[in-house]
């Protein structure tokens, strides 16, 4: 057997270096989730549901302990079939993910040559672009004037090398949302070749009658894809479990590179169960709602600006005196064990995004932001 060849040899020789581009994407910062010196701090800084997940669903996730050493299904039947007949959809148009995350990855993957490129919004969700950028693909940011979707800017970017065009509605970290109408402006206004992704992570917090989830544009069109995640309004965020419905081509392309069991049995029965408690869904909704309303009154009462939101978080500007940032909120914040999302990493870096809370959480921040604003 030949021998290795001597270490100084072996330093002088090329390493493996990650393709073009690869070290240049930042990557995704999560919100935090640790106070040094805080046993038990409040998390407030992944939109995750306060409420924790569903009754149901926490014991189908238990009734599967006797199941751990099975490979899933790979196509999802039980949760397919469930969400087809829950949202009236087509069971083959359906793909699933770990995640919705590995979803916008699986279109990045399968649309994006080097030298295409996606358009999403300036705030537009992270994930996007790191999975655009790992095809070699550039990435363009339509201004959002008022922190909101502008479908006249988006369009302006678009040309023959747009695959893909990003909408998350509402969007995270703004919380705004635009109208089935302007949607519907924005995909009138692209080619039949690119494809509209309208990501719909906090679609069930909107109820504005002009605002629709998308579902039925893709049932109709060539080019839409509409995503959805089990991780906000059923709280199954650890099980990583995403769903997207899309043309059947479209399908079939994803399923033929994604991972075979790209979700699990317990996220699977678990999701299942959570979809068919829509008291808990129900008990969320009227949480977020009440107490959205009353963090959009009270911070504003202390004289901070917020930015309208119809999504599980609130997005807040603060002022740009030294001694009353963002930054410094955030930090103050922090000494109370309340864990905010600072946001600089999307250009906003006079802004704090706050996941509402249970009664008792959100008057800790509005106590703690009082005597910070006082100080
Ligand atoms: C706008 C938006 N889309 C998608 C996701 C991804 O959700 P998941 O991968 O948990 O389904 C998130 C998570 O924060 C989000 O905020």
């Amino acid at each position: 057997m030949s021998q290795p060849p001597p270490l100084d040899e072996r330093a002088a020789a090329p390493r493996p270096t990650p393709k073009r581009g690869v070290l240049d994407i930042a990557p995704y910062v999560p919100g935090k989730s640790m106070i040094e010196g805080v046993e038990h701090p409040l998390k407030l800084s992944a939109n995750e549901n306060i409420l924790g997940s569903s009754p149901k669903a926490r014991e189908a996730f238990a009734g599967a302990i006797d199941q751990l050493h099975m490979y899933p299904d790979g196509r999802a039947g039980i949760l397919r079939t469930a969400i087809a007949e829950t949202f009236g959809l087509e069971p083959e148009r359906l793909v699933f993910g770990c995640g919705s995350d590995e979803i916008f990855q699986l279109l990045n993957q399968a649309f994006l040559e080097p030298g295409d490129n996606i358009v999403q919004g300036e705030f537009g969700f992270g994930a996007y672009a790191i999975g655009a950028r790992a095809c070699q693909a550039e990435v363009r940011m339509a201004p959002e004037p008022g922190y909101r979707i502008d479908v006249d800017e988006m369009l302006k970017l678009v040309d023959a090398r747009t695959r893909l065009v990003f909408v998350a509605n509402p969007g995270n970290p703004t919380g705004t949302w635009i109208s089935a109408d302007e949607v519907r402006r924005l995909h009138d206004g692209l080619a039949p070749s690119v494809i509209l992704v309208l990501d719909g992570a906090y679609a069930e917090f909107v109820d504005d009658p002009s605002f629709s989830d998308g579902l039925g544009l893709a049932r109709r069109a060539q080019n839409v894809v509409v995503t959805r995640t089990f991780s906000k309004l059923h709280g199954l965020a650890a099980l990583r479990v995403g769903w997207a419905y899309m043309p059947v081509e479209i399908a079939d392309a994803l399923d033929r590179i994604r991972l075979p069991f790209n979700t699990s049995i317990p996220g699977q029965l678990a999701a299942v169960a959570a979809l068919a408690d829509t008291e808990f869904q129900e008990r969320s909704l009227a949480l977020v709602n009440r107490w959205r309303a009353w963090l959009h009154q009270q911070l504003g009462g202390l004289g901070l600006e917020v930015t309208p939101s119809a999504a599980n978080f609130v997005l807040v500007e603060f002022p740009r005196t030294p001694d009353k940032s963002a930054r410094d909120a955030e930090a103050f914040l922090a000494s109370r064990g309340l864990i905010v999302r600072g946001v600089t990493g999307y250009g906003l870096p006079h802004h704090l995004r706050i996941t509402i809370g249970l009664e008792e959480h959100n008057r800790a921040v509005i106590d703690a932001l009082t005597d910070f604003m006082k100080g």
